[in-house]
């Protein structure tokens, strides 16, 4: 484990990423800076956004293993471009969140092992088991559920360059969400749906904090978001998974 730092080319790279993906720097940079927050009040911000980046740096990890999983499975080559091209937002999402760092005064204390970023799923399964539940685990039930908690934060957002990087990151975020389902609708009846049941039940578990807390503001909305966003959804392609003991009903 290595405190996380992250490191920026320039030149070429660069170029390429802004043509890809316009107006990062037309973002009000600088306002946050120029504010003076007292170091007091700008540490738990700097924590904040400082998880926010590795998550943001994991998930570009996970889609980039799903691109590989959905490459050896043989998958539509369109399908498997979107997920590559997640991968690309994801990294502007990283450096959206460190740039928001660096205009507090940097990363705060953060340990970390990349060796262990990507997901882990048994290689010995076939391609598409293997693709199916990293678009369960990642989008169909991570990408979900991070849509309202985005969104919650973006409406609690004071300052306009934290509300403007968020809103570009929630905007991101509903496609990342969809595709899951593209990927599970492609996969049919192909997969395992019983196995799938308990990777669901599971992943959705590791959520549980963000509904259980006693002081989680957004607790309601989350629930509904796992049995509208997730559970329906799921038992309406044959994956059928028992949630009221984890949402606690
Ligand atoms: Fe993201
Ligand atoms: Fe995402």
């Amino acid at each position: 484990m290595r405190q996380l730092e992250l490191d920026w080319l320039g030149g070429p790279a660069e170029r390429r990423m802004r043509r890809r993906r316009p107006g990062i720097d037309d973002l009000p940079w600088g306002t946050l800076a120029a504010a003076g927050i007292a170091e007091a009040d700008a540490a738990p911000v700097r924590a904040s956004w400082t998880d926010g980046a590795f998550s943001e740096y994991a998930s570009a990890a996970a889609f980039a293993a799903l691109t590989t999983a959905l490459l050896e499975a043989g998958a539509p080559v369109d399908l498997i471009a979107m997920a590559g091209d997640f991968v690309v937002d994801e990294m502007v999402h990283v450096e959206l969140n460190a740039r928001i760092c660096a205009e507090l005064g940097g990363a705060a204390p953060y340990l970390v092992d990349l060796e262990k970023v990507s997901p882990w799923v048994d290689p010995a399964l076939p391609a598409i088991e293997r693709a199916a539940e990293l678009a369960l685990q990642i989008s169909c039930v991570g990408e979900a559920l991070s849509v309202p908690v985005l969104a919650g934060s973006m409406r609690a957002a004071r300052h306009p360059l934290t509300r403007a990087v968020l809103r570009r990151i929630v905007r991101d975020e509903g496609p990342h969400a969809r595709l899951g389902w593209l990927v599970l609708d492609w996969a049919g009846d192909r997969i395992d749906r019983a196995r799938l049941a308990g990777v669901a039940r599971t992943r959705i578990g590791h959520y549980a904090p963000l509904w259980r807390c006693p002081d989680c503001a957004e607790g309601a909305t989350m629930i509904r978001a796992v049995r509208r966003d997730i559970v329906a959804p799921l038992a309406a392609r044959g994956i059928t998974v028992r949630v009221d003991d984890l949402l606690g009903s």
